[in-house]
């Protein structure tokens, strides 16, 4: 990890603490990931050297930060999408400090849309970290979009199982090798096969 990214995931991160200590509802906290489920990430994005990497859920850019540093790693990009504007601008911010602004591609949009517009196998990774109860409704695009032996991550699988419960049944169904890891609040991965949907 490079000195100057971990710098401003360190700061985005204490910063995030204090913002939404102070937050009553949930919805207007920054969520940001959790150091040990983004060196997780990181790790895995290396690991599994992909190079088209998808996130849904921006907010300000923590995940991004520890994607786009995999990213530069395995020659890849990060496409990261977002509703909120004033999040994205932010995250624009925090991954120009990092000096990791070439890697990412912000998109301000639905997640859900977005992925129903990408190719068939175009995503070797994808992060899902935005309103859990939704994924499934972006059913089938977040398998179709992953190549053979793609990777899906979700967050909060083990915050809140209740609602990650669902997606968990579709990757089941869909996917191979579905398990939650316990870092952070609990990710949740899958493999696609030869053929995802
Ligand atoms: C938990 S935060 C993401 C935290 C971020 N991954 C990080 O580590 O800093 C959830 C984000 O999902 C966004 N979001 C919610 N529903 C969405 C949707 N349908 N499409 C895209 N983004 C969405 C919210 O605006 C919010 O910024």
């Amino acid at each position: 990890m490079d000195d100057a990214v971990q710098a401003v995931i360190d700061r985005v991160g204490a910063a995030a603490a204090r913002h939404d200590a102070a937050q009553a509802d949930r919805r207007d906290r920054w969520r940001v990931l959790e150091p040990d489920a983004g060196r997780f990430l990181w790790f895995l994005a290396q690991a599994t050297g992909a190079r088209g990497i998808v996130e849904v859920g921006t907010s300000r850019g923590v995940s991004t930060l520890w994607l786009a540093d995999a990213a530069r790693a395995t020659g890849g990009r990060v496409t990261s999408f977002d509703t909120d504007a004033a999040a994205q601008r932010d995250a624009a911010a925090n991954l120009a400090e990092a000096g990791l602004a070439e890697q990412v591609d912000l998109r301000l949009g639905d997640g859900g849309a977005g992925l129903a517009e990408l190719d068939d196998g175009a995503v070797d990774l994808l992060f899902l970290d935005a309103e859990r109860t939704e994924y499934p409704s972006w059913w089938p695009h977040p398998v179709r979009v992953l190549r053979p032996g793609g990777v899906l991550v979700a967050d909060n699988a083990l915050s809140h199982p209740d609602e990650i419960a669902p997606l968990e049944r579709l990757l089941r169904r869909d996917l191979r090798a579905v398990t939650t890891i316990p870092v952070g609040k609990g990710e949740l991965v899958a493999v696609a096969g030869e053929r995802a949907v």
